[in-house]
């Protein structure tokens, strides 16, 4: 796909002129969206402004903070903070482009309650301190089938999101990929995670929350497909805060 992307692209110069362009100018307004952060490295190191403030400095209230990690286009950032303008929704990626969908969508909807993060979930503590967020969505992320240290329900990322979680904060989980749903039930099962709702098949399910409620860009291809969409809700615990394994023992993961 990525080699035929190419060829058309170099073969016509001009659709690739007009994609560019288009990029150029999403990330211009990205670049004075005051609701879109990229911060330097060096910024971070120095200790982002934001960091244990987002709530006093940046929302100006004192309502729960909730993530999108991989957001994309950031639906479920800009959809639930429509539906609950009692809570706060911060969208993370590293896809510029993607994200000004989301941050655009927000400045036009006059939403007081979104902010994008334009950087690494690896990153996440430079941005959060502890226990400043509420909950966290992972909505299609990549499955990462080579490398499970990359996939953002491994052990290594988890811890990340404890420290930054407030004590029972939940985690959410929506996936097309079996493979990385089934490799989330078995982190789940191995660190024994408050597994507080899980189904192989959301929209035959029943399910009543806001799971079934937004779809995603990548959601609405795998459903055009005909794939059945995963959904699991669970918490953390203090057996995973005093492990430092990074990846499941070789019986208990695939992958790597
Ligand atoms: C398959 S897309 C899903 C996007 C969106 N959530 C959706 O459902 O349409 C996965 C997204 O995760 C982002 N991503 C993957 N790993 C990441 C990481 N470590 N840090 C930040 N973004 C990441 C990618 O840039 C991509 O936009």
């Amino acid at each position: 796909m990525r080699i035929l992307l190419f060829l058309v692209l170099s073969l016509c110069p001009k659709i690739y002129n007009v994609m560019s362009r288009n990029k150029m100018k999403q990330f211009a307004e990205n670049s004075v969206n005051p609701i879109f952060f990229q911060p330097y490295y060096q910024e971070l190191l120095d200790g982002f402004f934001l960091k244990g403030k987002w709530n006093k400095e940046f929302f100006k209230n004192d309502h729960p903070i909730i993530l999108e990690l991989g957001c994309g286009k950031g639906e479920y950032t800009v959809g639930l903070a429509e539906k609950y303008p009692d809570k706060n929704f911060i969208g993370i990626d590293l896809k510029g482009a993607r994200m000004w969908r989301g941050a655009t969508d927000a400045q036009e909807k006059g939403l007081n309650n979104v902010a994008f993060i334009r950087n690494k979930v690896d990153k996440l503590l430079y941005f959060f301190d502890h226990q400043e967020v509420a909950e966290i969505w992972l909505t299609f992320s990549d499955p990462q089938p080579k490398r499970e240290r990359r996939r953002l329900t491994s052990p290594r990322f988890l811890r990340l999101y404890q420290e930054a979680l407030l004590k029972d904060g939940i985690v959410h989980v929506k996936t097309d990929s079996r493979e990385l749903f089934d490799y989330t039930l078995d982190v789940i099962n191995y660190f024994s995670l408050p597994l507080k709702y899980h189904t192989f098949d959301l929209y035959n399910s029943g399910y009543k929350g806001d799971a079934p409620q937004i779809q995603t860009y990548y959601e609405k291809i795998y459903l055009a497909e005909g794939k059945a969409i995963n959904y699991a809700q669970f918490s953390l615990n203090e057996k995973l805060r005093n492990s430092d394994i990074y990846k499941l023992p070789k019986n208990d993961a695939d992958g790597e």
